[in-house]
C-alpha cells in the first residue's frame, strides 16, 4: 500500500486553514490571502479527499458553506437555499461540465446562458406586492443576515417596482461597489487615517453590513440582480430572466454582457471578448457564470447542498506575477503618513508594467515578513494599487529585516507613532517638505478647493522655483512671476490665475477638507463647516464643541485640536484671511423647529413638493429622513397611493402626518 503524503491531521489542519480565510473574507471582510491562493488551498482539500474518502469531514469547505452572518444583525431563513458555485479554471474543466450537462439531460444540443460573474457579495431581494420588503445576505446558504434597513439604500434599488406585480417576487443579485466609489471611499479612509479596504469587494461586503444604514448608503453600494428564486411558469429560460426584471424596473445587466451558447468555443470566445473589457468595466468581475438555459432542465439536474449541478463559474487567472523587489522606500503623505513603497523589478500584471507596489505599513511588512531582494508574488485586482501577495520562500541568505525609519526621510524630523494606530507619521507638520507637495496637491483637488488647470507638474514646477513655499503662496503667486515660463501663454496664465481666484469664495467645507487635517475627510468637514460658519471659529474650536457633533468622534476632535494648537497652522489661516481666502459659510441647520432631531419617513406621492423638495425642506429644519418605518420613526409624511408604510406606521403607532399638516406646520 503506497503512503501518503498527507496525515489525517494534516488534512484536518488544512481544513481550519481554510476556516480561517472564510471568516477573514465572509465575516471580516478583511482577507489575506487573494481568492486564487484559497481556490488553490481549497483543491488541495479536493485532491486529500479523493484519495481518502473515509476522512471526509462534514465541515469540510467541499461540504459546507461558509457563513457571512456578522452578528450585527436578526437573522432569517431563507425560503429557497442561497448555494454556492463549483468554480473551473480552465477549457478541459469547461468542457468536462458541458458533457456532463449534456449525459444528464441527455440533450446534445444544450443551451448555455453565459453572463459576468460580478465580484461582490450575493443578496437575497424580496419584494411584496411590488415593494421591497426584504433583503438577506447568504449567511449559511440556509439562514442569512436581515439587512433590509441597508438594501433601501443601495442606489439602483428601486423601493417599488415599476410594473404591477402581485405576491412574492424573490430575487437573487450581487451587490457591489463601483470601482469609482470604492476609490472614493478609500480615499476617504486615507484621509481619516482609517485602515484601507483591500478590494472593493471586500468594501462593499463591509458597507452591506455597516450597522448604520445612513452611512451604508452613503456608500454607493450597487446590485446586479440575476435570477429569480420562483420564477412566473411563463418564464421557460433563464435568458429571459433579465428582460423580464428589466421590465419591472430592476437593474440587471446590460444585454452585451451575457450571452447564449451551445459549446464550449463559443462560452470561451465570449470568456476572451470578456477578459478584453475587464479593465474598462466600471465594476470588478472575477470570471463569468454559465448556467443550463433551460429552467425545467435546472429543475431535473437539482443541487448538491453546495452548489447547484446546472451552473459552473469560469474563473480569469489570477491577475498575479512574480518579481523581485529592489530596495524598499518611503513615501511621504500630505497628513505626514510614512508609507513604504517596494521598488520592483519591471514586470507586467494584467497588460500593465508594474514597478511599485504598495506595502501598507510596518505591520503588514512584519507579517508578510517582506524583505529587501526578495522574490514576491505581486497581485493587482482592477483599480488597486498594486500590492505583495506573499513572499516566494527562496533559499539562501536574506537581507535583515526592514525597519522603517525613525526620521523622516524627507526633512528628517523625529516620526511619532500615536497608540492604537498603525500609521507612522512625520513630526514635522506643515514644515516638512515631503509632506509639502502632497498637501497643495490634495489642497486645490476637485473635493477640496478644486482649483483647475493647476496640474502636479505645474505645482512641481512652481515649487522648484520658490514660488510656492507655503500653501498660502498658491494666492501669492503674480502673472510676471510666471508669464515667461516655457509652457505658459497669456491664456492659461489668465486661466489659472483666474480659478484661483474664484477659490477665495469657495464653501467653508472644501477649505476646511483642503487643510488635510488628519482624520478629517469630506464629510467630517461638512459637519465641522455647519457647526463653526467661519474660519475664525474654526480656528478657537473647542474639544468639547467638536465630541458634541453628529460623526465627530475622539480622535478627530483631538486632531483639529492639535491641528490649531500648533502656531503654524494658525498663521498659516491668518495668511490666507489677509490674503483674501473668504470661504461661504454653510447653510445653518435650524435648531428648535418642532421637526429638528425628528426622524422622518415618506411614502406616497406629495401634490407640493417632490420627495428630494420635501427631504430638503425637513432636513434644512434639523429633521431627518429615513428610508424605513421602525419604531425610531417620529412621522409618516402621507402622500397619495401610500404604500406598505403606511400600514407599519399604523401599526407602530407613528405619527401621520397628511401633506396639509405638514404645510402648516412649515
Ligand atoms: S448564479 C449559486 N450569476 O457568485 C446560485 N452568480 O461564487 C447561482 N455571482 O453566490 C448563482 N455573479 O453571489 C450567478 N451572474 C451571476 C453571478 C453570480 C456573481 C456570485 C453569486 C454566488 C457566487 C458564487
Amino acid at each position: 500500500m503506497s503512503k501518503s503524503v498527507f496525515s489525517k491531521n494534516d488534512y484536518k489542519k488544512l481544513i481550519e486553514e481554510v476556516k480561517k480565510h472564510d471568516k477573514l473574507y465572509y465575516q471580516k471582510s478583511k482577507p489575506e490571502i487573494s481568492d486564487y491562493q484559497y481556490d488553490m488551498l481549497v483543491k488541495e482539500v479536493e485532491k486529500i479527499e479523493k484519495k481518502h474518502p473515509e476522512w471526509i469531514d462534514g465541515i469540510s469547505p467541499t461540504k459546507s458553506i461558509a457563513t457571512d452572518a456578522s452578528g450585527h444583525f436578526k437573522t432569517v431563513n431563507h425560503k429557497y437555499p442561497m448555494l454556492s458555485l463549483a468554480n473551473t479554471y480552465s477549457e478541459e474543466d469547461l468542457q468536462a461540465f458541458i458533457d456532463r450537462m449534456e449525459k444528464l439531460t441527455e440533450h446534445s444540443d444544450l443551451s448555455f446562458n453565459v453572463e459576468l460573474k460580478m465580484d461582490g457579495v450575493a443578496l437575497s431581494v424580496i419584494y411584496e406586492d411590488g415593494e421591497l420588503i426584504r433583503a438577506v445576505t447568504r449567511g449559511n446558504g440556509q439562514r442569512g443576515d436581515d439587512v433590509t434597513q441597508n438594501a433601501y439604500g443601495i442606489h439602483n434599488l428601486p423601493h417599488k417596482l415599476k410594473e404591477k406585480h402581485k405576491g412574492i417576487l424573490e430575487l437573487r443579485g450581487e451587490v457591489y461597489l463601483p470601482l469609482k466609489e470604492f476609490k472614493r471611499l478609500n480615499r476617504d479612509r486615507e484621509d481619516a487615517g482609517l485602515d484601507l479596504y483591500a478590494n472593493p469587494r471586500n468594501a462593499a461586503s463591509g458597507s452591506l453590513k455597516l450597522i448604520d444604514a445612513e452611512v451604508s448608503a452613503s456608500r454607493g453600494l450597487n446590485v446586479l440582480l440575476y435570477d429569480l428564486a420562483n420564477p412566473p411558469k411563463e418564464i421557460k429560460l433563464q435568458s429571459k430572466i433579465a428582460p423580464y426584471l428589466r421590465k419591472l424596473g430592476l437593474p440587471v445587466l446590460a444585454k452585451e454582457l451575457s450571452h447564449t451558447a451551445k459549446s464550449a468555443k463559443s462560452i470561451l470566445d465570449f470568456a476572451h471578448q470578456i477578459e478584453q473589457k475587464r479593465s474598462s468595466l466600471p465594476f470588478e468581475i472575477d470570471g463569468i457564470v454559465v448556467k443550463v438555459d433551460d429552467l425545467d432542465e435546472r429543475s431535473t439536474l437539482g443541487a448538491t447542498n453546495k452548489s447547484p449541478r446546472w451552473a459552473v463559474a469560469y474563473k480569469f487567472a489570477a491577475e498575479q506575477a512574480e518579481t523581485q523587489i529592489e530596495s524598499i522606500s518611503v513615501q511621504v503623505g500630505r497628513t505626514g503618513v510614512l508609507t513604504p513603497v517596494a521598488n520592483l523589478k519591471p514586470v507586467t500584471v494584467s497588460g500593465s508594467l508594474i514597478s511599485r507596489a504598495t506595502l501598507h505599513n510596518q505591520d503588514e511588512i512584519d507579517r508578510k515578513d517582506i524583505r529587501e531582494h526578495d522574490y514576491v508574488i505581486i497581485e493587482k485586482g482592477g483599480d488597486v494599487i498594486p500590492k505583495v501577495v506573499s513572499v516566494v520562500q527562496k533559499s539562501g541568505k536574506r537581507s535583515p529585516k526592514w525597519l522603517m525609519p525613525t526620521k523622516c526621510p524627507h526633512c528628517g524630523s523625529d516620526v511619532v507613532k500615536k497608540e492604537g494606530e498603525v500609521a507612522v507619521r512625520c513630526k514635522a507638520g506643515t514644515k516638512c517638505t515631503g509632506q509639502y507637495i502632497s498637501r497643495i496637491k490634495h489642497f486645490i483637488a476637485k473635493g477640496a478647493m478644486n482649483i483647475e488647470n493647476f496640474g502636479i507638474k505645474v505645482i512641481e514646477r512652481f515649487y522648484e522655483l520658490g514660488f510656492l513655499e507655503t500653501l498660502t503662496d498658491i494666492y501669492r503667486i503674480k502673472r510676471d512671476d510666471i508669464i515667461d515660463l516655457e509652457g505658459f501663454g497669456e491664456r492659461s496664465v489668465t486661466v489659472l490665475l483666474s480659478n484661483i481666484e474664484k477659490s477665495k469664495d469657495c464653501e467653508l467645507y472644501r477649505f476646511i477638507f483642503g487643510l488635510g487635517i488628519p482624520f478629517i475627510g469630506v464629510v467630517a468637514a461638512k459637519v465641522i463647516a455647519e457647526h463653526v460658519q467661519d474660519i475664525e471659529t474654526l480656528v478657537n474650536v473647542t474639544h468639547e464643541e467638536l465630541i458634541e457633533l453628529e460623526g465627530i468622534g475622539e480622535k478627530v476632535a483631538d486632531s483639529v485640536i492639535d491641528y490649531f494648537d500648533n502656531e503654524i497652522h494658525v498663521e498659516e489661516i491668518n495668511d490666507f484671511l489677509s490674503l483674501g481666502v473668504n470661504p461661504k459659510p454653510p447653510v445653518k441647520k435650524k435648531k428648535g423647529h418642532i421637526f429638528s432631531e425628528k426622524t422622518f419617513v415618506i411614502t406616497g406621492t406629495l401634490e407640493e413638493y417632490s420627495r428630494t423638495e420635501a427631504k430638503e425642506i425637513i432636513e434644512s429644519l434639523g429633521g431627518k429622513v429615513t428610508s424605513s418605518i421602525s419604531k425610531l420613526t417620529d412621522y409618516l409624511l402621507l402622500g397619495k397611493n401610500p404604500g406598505s408604510k403606511y400600514n407599519k406606521a399604523l401599526k407602530l403607532d407613528v405619527l401621520i402626518l397628511k401633506e396639509q399638516d405638514f404645510k402648516k406646520l412649515l
